[in-house]
């Protein structure tokens, strides 16, 4: 493969933090397209079929990791899978996760773990989770360089002081407060904020109320992009189908598991009935080395 070839391989991220910021569904453009991904091999895939933004979700904890939440994700973590969405899609624009507790407790605290995932892991940008009580800690973020994606709705970080994985914002107070965090995430600096689980009218709503761009997950067809989770997307769970959670809004474009099961089993089957490995998969010797070799040891054996 020449140079060349690379280059046609990795399609160059025609995105930029400006350009995302502006770019509002309203306006004629097209909606964005984010999803996550935790590996090189899916951050290439991604990369290559058009996705715009790549997200390194702490989503890695319940979709690869088999936690039962995003809460024991560390910030080592992300990085570890940042750093392989980057050797696999060297040219899009990744956006990578502040974990539980890494963004909490100051700002000091935020701008060092930002810092990290954008020096140590190569991430454009960072998300964290939170509306208006996170405006202060998006303005500090976005003051010292960092770009930041803001997220309100179902925040699965503190899913459990919501009241669980539910639809957020289906009452009138509730729908008011989320539009206050979106317009404080915005003005705060964020440059898109995605919006998860809210009911589509008011994730419409909000994306005509704010001048950054919606990234909607569950949120309805009128934001301004939408992100799902691969491993939803392609019907793969760390947990066993009947026990997995397959949220309304995942629409499943492939039987992963299936698929997966079928070829592990096959490669079972073949191992035990010698249907595997043939000729074509195995390296050859030649035959008077091989001679000499079982000669040596039948003399050894004599002797
Ligand atoms: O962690 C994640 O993958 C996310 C998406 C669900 C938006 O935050």
């Amino acid at each position: 493969m020449t140079a060349n070839d690379g280059a046609a391989v990795h399609r160059r991220s025609s995105h930029t933090i400006p350009s995302i910021r502006n770019h509002k569904v309203r306006d004629g453009s097209a909606p964005l397209v984010m999803l996550t991904a935790y590996d090189a091999p899916t951050a290439r895939l991604a990369h290559e079929a058009g996705v715009d933004m790549l997200l390194v979700g702490d989503s890695v904890g319940t979709a690869l990791l088999g936690y039962d939440s995003t809460v024991p994700v560390t910030l080592d973590d992300i990085i570890h899978h940042a750093r392989a969405v980057r050797r696999g899609a060297p040219t899009a624009h990744v956006v990578a996760d502040l974990p539980f507790m890494t963004y909490q407790a100051s700002e000091a605290q935020a701008i060092a773990n930002a810092g990290r995932l954008l020096q140590e892991a190569g991430a454009d940008a960072v998300k964290l989770e939170g509306g208006r009580t996170m405006a202060a800690r998006i303005r500090a973020l976005t003051e010292a360089g960092i770009p930041v994606v803001g997220h309100i709705g179902l925040t699965p970080q503190t899913a459990g002081a919501l009241g669980g994985m539910r639809v957020q914002g289906r009452d009138l107070d509730g729908a008011l407060d989320l539009l206050a965090d979106a317009r404080a995430v915005a003005e705060a600096g964020a440059y898109a904020l995605v919006v998860e689980v809210v009911p589509a009218v008011l994730g419409g709503i909000i994306t005509s109320e704010i001048a950054i761009p919606t990234i909607g997950i569950g949120a309805g067809p009128d934001c301004d992009g939408q992100v799902l989770v691969w491993t939803d997307l392609a019907g793969l769970t760390a947990k066993p189908p009947a026990e997995a959670i397959s949220p309304r809004f995942a629409r499943q474009y492939l039987p992963l598991n299936d698929l997966l099961e079928e070829a592990f089993a096959s490669f079972a089957r073949d191992v035990r009935e010698g249907a595997y490995p043939l000729p074509e998969h195995t390296y050859s010797m030649k035959e008077e080395i091989a001679a000499t070799l079982r000669a040596r040891l039948e003399a050894g054996r004599d002797a």
